[in-house]
């Protein structure tokens, strides 16, 4: 089968489109066919070396952390021929034409969503449940800070949030304004000309997707025993400044229930996922810069031939 392979790391010159083995099945795993997928911030982290978990010793690797696509070996629980997305496990890429996925990873595709807009969902999503409701606890009626919330996974916590009955603050770019209010933010922060004091009471989860020095900022506004979560980086308790607040970064992991509750959220239309763009496969770098150096509101979506 064809797939984006990296052999070194660098920037997107170094994406290799390669002949590979299509993926033995382990016990009970789903051979999917993949339709499509997306690009993510840390497809690129990966390829420049800066994602801890894939060494050099790792590579070649293929790239790619969503999937959505038709079963072609199905199991007990889902048949041959069904639509699916998911996201694998890390030690497996999905910018290529098959992938082995383990069947608690998957969710069916409602038949109302296409394949392209599927693929834009899973590490964003799962991201953003994790982080808003396994780490940050996130309760009705509660405040609640997202700091990044234009891109992929900070457009989905707004809707998530908010359907969870909370007040949402989010942060974005001069431009994103009015995207951050039709997803749903009660107030927008336009961080090229607004301070975040604008937010006024402290709140009580920080769901910070962008870390350094504006992460830091956003953690100050977490009021006692509040929780701060990244997705980025450690958050220290002491910068936060607070008495008792719980910090917490960590990694998405793989969730087909939680994507099955999106999904049905995503038919019934409360939840949308917001397409920046759709390329083709063969187009894969060009993506990633594009991801890298243009600013993006929701997702960039990879469909095959
Ligand atoms: N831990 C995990 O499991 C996990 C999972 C998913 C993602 N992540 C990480 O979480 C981060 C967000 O992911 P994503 O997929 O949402 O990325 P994304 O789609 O690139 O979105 C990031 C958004 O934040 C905006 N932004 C950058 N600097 C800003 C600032 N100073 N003020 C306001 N907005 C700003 C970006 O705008 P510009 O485009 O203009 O910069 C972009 O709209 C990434 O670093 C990613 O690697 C971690």
């Amino acid at each position: 089968m064809k797939a984006w392979q990296i052999h070194n790391f660098g920037d997107a010159d170094v994406l290799s489109l390669d002949d590979v083995q299509k993926p033995e099945l382990a016990e009970d795993e789903l051979l999917v066919r993949i339709r499509a997928t997306s690009i993510n911030p840390v497809d690129c982290k990966i390829r420049e070396g800066k994602f801890p978990k894939v060494g050099k010793e790792d590579l070649p690797v293929i790239l790619g952390r969503d999937v959505a696509g038709e079963v072609e070996k199905g199991n007990s629980n889902f048949e041959a021929g069904e639509r699916v997305f998911g996201m694998p496990s890390t030690d497996r890429g999905t910018y290529a034409e098959y992938i082995a996925m383990k069947p608690s990873g998957v969710a069916k595709i409602p038949n109302e969503i296409d394949f392209a807009v599927a693929a834009g969902v899973p590490l964003v999503a799962l991201t953003a449940w994790q982080g808003l409701f396994d780490h940050g606890e996130l309760k009705d009626g509660e405040r609640v800070l997202i700091n990044g919330a234009a891109g992929g996974v900070g457009h989905l916590a707004i809707q998530f949030a908010k359907q969870a009955g909370a007040t949402v603050f989010a942060t974005g770019r001069r431009q994103d304004k009015q995207f951050l209010q039709e997803l749903g933010a009660d107030r927008a922060i336009d961080t090229d000309n607004e301070s975040l004091d604008v937010i006024g009471d402290k709140v009580d989860l920080v769901f910070d997707l962008l870390g350094g020095e504006i992460g830091k900022a956003a953690w100050q506004h977490v009021k006692d025993k509040g929780r701060v979560i990244s997705t980025v980086e450690e958050p220290d308790a002491k910068a936060a400044g607070k008495p008792g607040v719980k910090t917490a970064f960590y990694l998405a992991e793989p969730n087909g229930e939680q994507l099955a509750k999106v999904a049905s959220m995503m038919k019934d239309g409360s939840v949308k996922l917001t397409v920046e763009d759709r390329v083709s496969f063969s187009d894969i770098p060009k993506a990633q810069r594009e991801l890298e150096n243009a600013h993006t509101q929701g997702k960039i979506v990879v469909e095959m031939a």
